[in-house]
């Protein structure tokens, strides 16, 4: 058994979709599985030419790869259909390979009616915290109990832990600056957002290899404390980044990378490899600049901030790699 992890250092957004559909390309993996989060998630993915939004469904669809809505995940009957349809009709093939795992906790409409009337978080009213509530509180209700859901039930046991052998790709969800432990307390969603999460969907420890670390050039954050320093460059570099929620269309408060959040989530997480995406939308913005502790440091080019980076990481076993908005990779 193999298992690699896809994690966000930030907070969402940093492109987790498209690094999971470049990996699921390899061919190598038997099984895409989300490990946590519900519909708050919004995955934007080219696919073919064609961009797709996912809130629920794992990426490995795209590739034919068997893709499961894992039981540390919350999900939403309403929305999950919805999203099979539009896969369909996007001309993806889904049937026999979405799953959901029987121990998957449900969102309901009640829980999206109440988190439609949160105004203290800023949340994306998907309904994800009172469904992880219910879930604690032990009042939840387990997919496997849904009529409606019963041909996507999925034992994850029996499915990981049978005769074949598996390579598991584990899709992330939201990022290590919204974890429920690690991250700035309340502003944070209310799932596990680190790599410990996806071993909680079945997997043992020894089975992981790799940890794929994404982060993006700078930082956006889509809540309700203020993150966006009083700055019009900042407002620009959301224009250039198209910084926009694919969940909800709110427009994303922007930063420059915070180099010591950056550091922290690859240690906490155990990144083996790191990606960096959106680097191109800096080059349009003409500036290069990264925070670390007080201090901010400026670069005259992206060529700079790269050498900045890859200086830092010098002591660490990490493969690092740089990527565009426009790479289609
Ligand atoms: P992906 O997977 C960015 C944010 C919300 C809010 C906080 C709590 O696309 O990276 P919640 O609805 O989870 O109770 O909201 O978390 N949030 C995200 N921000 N990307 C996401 O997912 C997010 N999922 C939740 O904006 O601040
Ligand atoms: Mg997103």
């Amino acid at each position: 058994m193999n298992a690699d992890i896809i994690v966000d250092l930030q907070y969402g957004d940093c492109g987790k979709g498209k690094v999971t559909h470049h990996l699921c390309k390899s061919g190598e993996y038997t099984h895409v599985i989300r490990y946590n989060g519900g519909c708050n998630a919004g995955h934007t993915i080219y696919h073919n030419g064609e961009k797709y939004v996912t809130h629920h469904i794992p990426a490995g669809v795209f590739y034919g790869i068997k893709s499961i809505i894992g039981p540390g995940c919350v999900v939403s009957p309403t929305q999950f259909f919805k999203e099979l349809e539009e896969l369909k009709e996007g001309g993806i093939e889904t049937a026999g390979i979405i799953y959901i795992a029987k121990n998957t906790h449900v969102i309901t409409d009640s829980h999206m009616e109440e988190d439609g009337k949160d105004s203290k978080i800023g949340t994306t009213k998907r309904g994800n915290g009172p469904a992880y509530r219910d879930k604690y509180a032990r009042n939840g209700v387990r997919a496997e109990k849904v009529p409606e859901l019963q041909e996507y039930i999925i034992d994850l046991y029996d499915e990981l832990h049978g005769d074949k052998d598996v390579n598991v790709l584990f899709e992330g969800a939201q990022g290590f600056g919204l974890d429920i432990d690690w991250g700035d307390y309340p502003y944070v969603t209310s799932s596990h957002c680190t790599a410990g999460a996806a071993i909680l969907n079945g997997i043992p420890p020894q089975a992981i290899s790799k940890v794929w670390g994404v982060a993006k050039a700078y930082e956006t954050y889509v809540g309700r404390k203020k993150f966006q320093p009083d700055d019009d460059i900042f407002n620009m570099l959301r224009q250039v980044g198209s910084e926009y929620g694919a969940t909800t269309g709110r427009p994303r408060q922007c930063n420059w990378m915070n180099w010591d959040l950056v550091e922290k989530a690859i240690n906490i997480n155990g990144v083996t490899d790191l990606v960096f995406n959106k680097m191109d939308i800096l080059d349009k913005l003409g500036k290069w600049v990264i925070r670390k502790g007080n201090q901010t440091v400026q670069f005259s080019n992206e060529g700079y901030m790269k050498d900045w980076i890859l200086t830092m990481l010098e002591a660490r076993d990490i493969n690092v790699h740089f990527s565009g908005d426009k790479e289609r990779i």
